[in-house]
């Protein structure tokens, strides 16, 4: 696997494999990989001939006393895993090679309305940081195609909204969510949990399946559903962020009519802020 840190050497070796014809995938990461991210990097092998994974902390995406710092870095496990899973490319630029000197004065791309609800209510401008790094390492790397995951359901809405209304000639692929044994979606955050919280924190998604079960059962009081299980993550021990029966389309509050829905959640179990998501069929759709 070759790894790179600069535009210019990154473009040129693209180039290289596109003079050849090569279908060319990408995998934007910030790090800090697990199995659900070399799942990714998995599908995007059956899918294209070169396989190019990005590790980049976005500072863009993080707002003021967030994480930004602290999120794990650990580039050595990183690269190691993604030889053994058959990448042929980690790029890992710094913040000064994506942004040069001056990120206050950076151009931006919003996608409108769907990046200020839900993750982006609790987290404003973070889906702006997201658009703008994901449409810069497009840029970059022009592939054929990128997968993201479903457990980021908002963001690969945002994602695929930009590439719609840029005319970005990219596929965009929606992976499953990978998780642990007992439920608990990956995440590079589940690290900050302590024992005794990683054994409560699979009730996030238990108390999901609930939800979705209700709703697949026929129950169409969505609000009565979203205040129930607030009231169950807060006896289990979780701070509820947000707790959202949406349309799973466009994530507007479904009226009803809409029969496609995804249960979306944020909540803090100490100082982790786990999401998940779960899609569910009104049958009175
Ligand atoms: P990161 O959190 O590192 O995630 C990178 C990719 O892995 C995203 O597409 C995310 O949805 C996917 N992923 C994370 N956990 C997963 C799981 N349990 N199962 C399947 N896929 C999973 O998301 C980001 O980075 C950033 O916002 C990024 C898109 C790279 C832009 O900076």
């Amino acid at each position: 696997m070759i790894t790179l840190s600069t535009i210019s050497d990154l473009r040129q070796q693209i180039g290289l494999w596109r003079s050849s014809g090569e279908r060319i995938a990408l995998v934007p990461t910030m790090g800090n990989l697990h199995a659900g991210h070399l799942t990714l990097v998995r599908r995007a092998r059956e899918q294209a001939d070169r396989v190019i994974v990005t590790i980049f902390v976005n500072p863009m995406q993080f707002g003021a006393g967030e994480d930004f710092d602290s999120y794990p870095r650990t580039m050595e496990q990183d690269t190691a895993a993604l030889s053994a899973e058959g990448a042929d490319l980690l790029f890992a630029p710094s913040v000064t090679q994506v942004y040069g000197n001056n990120r206050e004065q950076h151009t931006q791309v919003e996608v409108p309305g769907i990046s200020d609800i839900l993750c982006g209510a609790s987290r404003p401008g973070h889906f702006v940081g997201v658009a703008t790094v994901v449409c810069k390492l497009f840029n970059m790397v022009q592939p054929d195609l990128a997968l993201f995951g479903n457990k980021d359901f908002q963001q690969l809405m945002v994602i695929r909204l930009m590439v719609k209304d840029l005319c970005l000639p990219i596929e965009i692929i929606g992976v499953p969510t990978v998780r642990e044994d007992d439920g608990l979606a990956l995440s590079s955050r589940n690290g900050y949990l302590t024992a005794e919280e990683r054994q409560q924190a699979p009730e996030l998604r238990r108390i999901m399946l609930e939800t979705a079960s209700a709703i697949q059962s026929g129950e169409r009081d969505y609000a009565k559903l979203e205040k129930k299980a607030t009231q169950e993550l807060e006896k289990a021990g979780f701070s509820p962020d947000y707790y959202s029966i949406r349309s799973a389309v466009d994530l507007s509050d479904p009226g009803d009519e809409a029969c496609d829905l995804v249960v979306l959640a944020a909540a803090y179990l100490g100082k982790a802020r786990l999401i998940d998501n779960i899609q569910a069929h009104s049958p009175s759709g």
